[in-house]
């Protein structure tokens, strides 16, 4: 079984309550419920983590070295700052995703630009809670190519 690692950035907390217009109705659990049954259907197993603490977020991305076959990560705000996060993503060099519920290139101009766009293999934004189930799919292509390539490919399986 392979194993992909979802983080969620600050105040996706708040989904579902905070700036619907934007961000939608859908909670941050029933994210995770949709993310978790697309996987397994898939064959493939999530670990979950929220944090709205950008160290938090960097310790679960270096935890992941060797235990994750992938990240999918909206790192919410921390999108646009976080030098940290993005080395992290450098550091482990497990396949990453990024995904934002929002289209970030139609807000504002600080939204524009991402840290982790270019250390990450693609980015999926504007579909609502849709974004997180094409990122996860894209992960899981991203994967799967690799291992009819070489299968003893960035495997957690031991
Ligand atoms: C977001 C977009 C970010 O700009 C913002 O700070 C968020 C959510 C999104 O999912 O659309 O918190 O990542």
């Amino acid at each position: 079984m392979k194993h992909i690692l979802v983080l969620h950035g600050p105040n996706l907390n708040l989904l579902g309550q905070r700036e619907p217009e934007k961000y939608g109705t859908t909670t941050l659990e029933e994210v995770n419920q949709l993310m978790a049954d697309f996987a397994q259907k898939k064959g493939y197993e999530l670990v979950v983590f929220q944090s709205n603490t950008e160290g938090a977020l960097v310790d679960q991305i270096q935890e992941a070295r060797k235990k994750f076959d992938a990240i999918v990560i909206n790192a919410a705000a921390y999108t646009h700052t976080s030098v940290a996060i993005r080395d992290a993503i450098l550091s482990v060099r497990v396949p990453t995703v990024e995904v934002h519920l929002s289209n970030i290139y139609q807000r504002e101009s600080f939204r524009h630009h991402s840290y982790l766009a270019d250390v990450s293999i693609g980015q999926v934004s504007g579909f609502g809670v849709q974004s997180y189930l094409l990122g996860l799919q894209g992960a899981i292509t991203y994967l799967e190519s690799k291992k009819s390539i070489d299968p003893s490919e960035g495997s957690s399986e031991v």
